[in-house]
């Protein structure tokens, strides 16, 4: 059991800082490990995170970060949101392009999450910032 852990509500964490990117680890971890997924896919899921965590904290200038469970009466998974207020994201087949970069990163961060999960949505927009969800079912 995960102690002074409620799955069945969503557990909220803001993005402010390095050491909060490393409490979304945790948690996602947490919460993945409950949900019973693979060793291969709590640390798919928790590496998704991590990098848009990061974006969140350095594109986004900080935000906030939303873990729930799922389930649809076939399997459990776990839905994670990564909301930011920063300037959105102007195009983003590019932003999602393997190698592309503003921050003289990789350029892997985002297109690498995206196929580390199962669902990955986006919306963003200079008015409201990003938004984007991802979800991994247990197998
Ligand atoms: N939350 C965000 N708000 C605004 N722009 C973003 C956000 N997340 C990503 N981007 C843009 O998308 C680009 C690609 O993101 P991605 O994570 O793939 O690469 P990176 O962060 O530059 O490098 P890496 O993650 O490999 O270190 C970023 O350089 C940035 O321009
Ligand atoms: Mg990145």
């Amino acid at each position: 059991m995960t102690a002074g852990i409620d799955l069945g509500q969503p557990q909220a964490q803001a993005i402010r800082s390095d050491q909060d990117v490393v409490r979304v680890r945790q948690m996602v971890r947490t919460v993945a490990v409950a949900v019973k997924l693979s060793l291969v896919d709590q640390t798919k899921v928790v590496t998704a995170a991590s990098e848009l965590a990061r974006n969140t904290l350095v594109y986004g200038g900080g935000g906030a970060v939303e873990v729930a469970t799922v389930d649809n009466g076939r399997r459990k998974g776990l839905r994670i949101v990564f909301a930011d207020s920063g300037p959105g994201i102007p195009d983003l087949d590019l932003a999602l392009t393997d190698g592309y970069t503003t921050g003289g990163g990789l350029g892997l961060g985002l297109s690498g999450a995206r196929r580390l999960v199962d669902e990955f949505e986006i919306e963003t927009s200079a008015e409201s910032g990003t938004r984007i969800t991802v979800t991994k079912w247990s197998r």
